[in-house]
């Protein structure tokens, strides 16, 4: 267990590697579409029989009994935004959120012609060139991302095209990839098709589901049954034994939840729900025996279900979604107590300790981020050190803690929900573009309970200590620093979601419409930076020189049509549009239905 810092030394470039694959959710819902009235949609499909991962005889059959499919909580929790007063509407008003929510419309059009025109069934288009690629096992990955975002906006023959397309021509038997990633699978193609289907009722997309669902239950065909992330379903396929890798990233294992049991509901089938269950199971075990107690290190190991195998404990990326599923998990199944919310609320109180600071800021905004803390064993003690850095994947943390702060009747989360998501958007305003680098450190105030009034001298010391080499004055001019930052380590914007997604889930917990006006300011923001002839692509750098482009870099990842559209598009419609008290969105914006008694 006492790795300390060599250990770290070695896995760092591992952990940039990873880093750098890493991609990183009736009454009140009155605008939904309706299904479709045609019997036909409706009809249980039977499962293929001859799908090849069905057939697929196991090497270590699960031979202890499976946890039983879930059923409602008999307490209800609290309203997510039921208990919410969303304020009568001015006709202004609402004329201009409709305004802004078809802008919203307008863009997604754009860009989802551009991927039917120039890339159907691959898995991206290239917004400037108008090519395509495929990055995650050539499925279609924007089609199926896409499918809830078009049954959503009311686009239904759109949405009937691409569900015919996936039933037809998307098969899930093998893919030209040497590998598939166990988690982005999951989260991607499962989720979408799931998602779809809770909304529509069309059973092509559970058929789909299934077969999705059957070929990533193969990866956990494993001696102890957990997950090959980084999975060669090749070598399976033909036969050879596996076993889950002893570097593994958190979120990889830990955020599988969702889908596997939603999968598990709607199918009656318990196997899928008893695998991602044992997975919840350990990580309860192991919580309060971590070298940071309520905390699970960025980087475990699977193969010896070894929860506290790195030094390294953040709620950014490559962790992020573990926690995030916590509060989503205890939302799914309608559990007020249980180890998915009793993880949630230790884990928050943790990061309060551990990972949250408030930066200091010129304007003193009372904000909040969650930093990287660095662990490393000695004798009996364990010393820690809080790096204060911050990027695009942390945005995600103010949803989070609204969700659960609502779920949990928790004021303390919600105002850090608060403190986080506003931290995100000074981030955002801090660049002149308008828009938050990818990566960056920022300079902590001394003591954050206190006021943190702005200290350039302070600032200045944070840059040199952060680049030590250089001037500190040179380089915040060279490197056009806005106040506060200390070095902008990656300063690219691809698209992210995770900010929209805060101030959606802002805006659905507290009826604020201030946050609507926010959302509309990054919205500008973003477009303006990222717009191309046929779509929005990422770009190199948010932060050039004057006078200067930021730099298209010809990609638009399908969470751009999946999760920032989606969110964006919610937060202009009316607030029982997928109700939080009714759906709860996976960590790809796909919503699921929650399981609620008497359902
Ligand atoms: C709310 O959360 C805070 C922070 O985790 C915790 O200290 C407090 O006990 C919680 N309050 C309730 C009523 O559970």
């Amino acid at each position: 267990m006492a790795i300390g810092k060599r250990r770290w030394i070695l896995v760092a470039p591992l952990l940039l590697v990873m880093a750098a694959l890493w991609h990183g959710w009736e009454s009140s819902a009155w605008n939904l579409p309706r299904r479709p009235s045609t019997s036909g949609a409706s009809r249980v499909e039977p499962p293929d029989d001859d799908f090849t991962w069905r057939r697929a005889k196991p090497h270590y059959p699960v031979t202890s009994s499976l946890r039983p499919l879930p059923t409602a909580g008999v307490d209800a929790l609290p309203g997510v935004q039921g208990q919410v007063h969303f304020a009568a509407e001015s006709p202004e008003r609402k004329q201009l959120r409709l305004q802004r929510r078809d802008a919203i419309k307008d863009a997604f059009t754009k860009s989802w012609t551009a991927y039917k025109e120039h890339a159907w069934l691959r898995d991206e288009v290239t917004p400037v060139t108008g090519g395509q690629k495929d990055t995650f096992g050539g499925w279609g990955a924007t089609l199926i991302d896409s499918l809830d975002t078009l049954w959503i906006m009311d686009m239904k023959a759109d949405f009937e095209s691409a569900v015919d397309a996936a039933h037809r021509d998307i098969s899930f038997a093998t893919t030209q990839a040497p590998t598939i990633n166990v988690f982005e699978t999951t989260i991607r193609f499962l989720g979408g098709l799931l998602s779809a289907y809770d909304l529509s009722g069309d059973a092509r997309l559970l058929s789909k589901a299934r077969d999705v669902g059957d070929l990533l239950y193969a990866a956990f065909d494993t001696p102890n049954h957990l997950p090959v992330a980084r999975w060669n379903l090749h070598a399976a396929a033909r036969g050879e034994p596996q076993a889950a890798q002893s570097d593994t990233l958190l979120a990889e294992v830990g955020s599988l939840g969702l889908e596997f049991t939603r999968l598990s509901l709607v199918t009656g089938d318990a196997r899928y729900h008893d695998a991602v269950q044992r997975i919840g199971e350990l990580l309860a075990d192991a919580q309060a025996t971590t070298k940071v107690p309520g905390l699970w290190p960025i980087l475990v190991n699977a193969a010896d279900e070894d929860f506290d195998a790195g030094d390294d404990y953040a709620l950014g990326g490559m962790a992020d979604s573990a926690y995030e599923y916590l509060p989503k998990m205890a939302a799914l199944l309608g559990q007020q107590e249980g180890i998915y919310a009793d993880m949630y609320a230790r884990s928050m109180e943790a990061s309060w300790e551990h990972l949250f600071f408030r930066p200091m800021t010129p304007t003193d905004e009372d904000i909040l981020f969650p930093g990287v803390l660095h662990a490393s064993v000695s004798g009996d003690g364990v010393s820690t050190s809080l790096e204060t850095s911050a990027g695009h994947l942390i945005c995600f943390t103010g949803g989070m803690l609204a969700l659960g702060g609502r779920l949990l009747a928790n004021a303390t989360h919600l105002d850090w929900a608060d403190k986080l998501t506003r931290g995100c958007l000074w981030a955002y305003e801090s660049l002149s573009t308008g828009v938050m680098p990818e990566t960056f450190h920022l300079t902590a105030c001394p003591d954050p309970s206190s006021s943190c009034a702005w200290d350039e001298s302070r600032w200045h010391a944070a840059v040199r200590n952060k680049q030590p080499l250089n001037d500190a004055q040179a380089t915040i001019k060279e490197q056009r620093l806005p106040p506060g930052f200390t070095h902008i380590t990656d300063a690219r914007y691809i698209l992210r979601p995770e900010a929209i997604e805060s101030v959606f889930l802002m805006y659905r917990t507290t009826g604020d419409p201030r946050w609507q006006d926010r959302a509309w300011a990054l919205w500008t923001a973003i477009d303006a930076l990222t717009s191309t002839p046929l779509a929005n692509s990422a770009v190199w750098d948010v932060n050039p020189p004057a006078g200067e482009a930021p730099g298209k870099a010809d990609s638009m990842e399908s969470f751009w049509l999946g999760e920032t559209l989606k969110y964006f598009y919610l937060i202009f419609s009316e607030p029982g549009l997928v109700s939080l008290d009714e759906w709860v969105f996976n960590t790809e914006a796909h919503p699921f239905k929650r399981l609620r008694e008497g359902r």
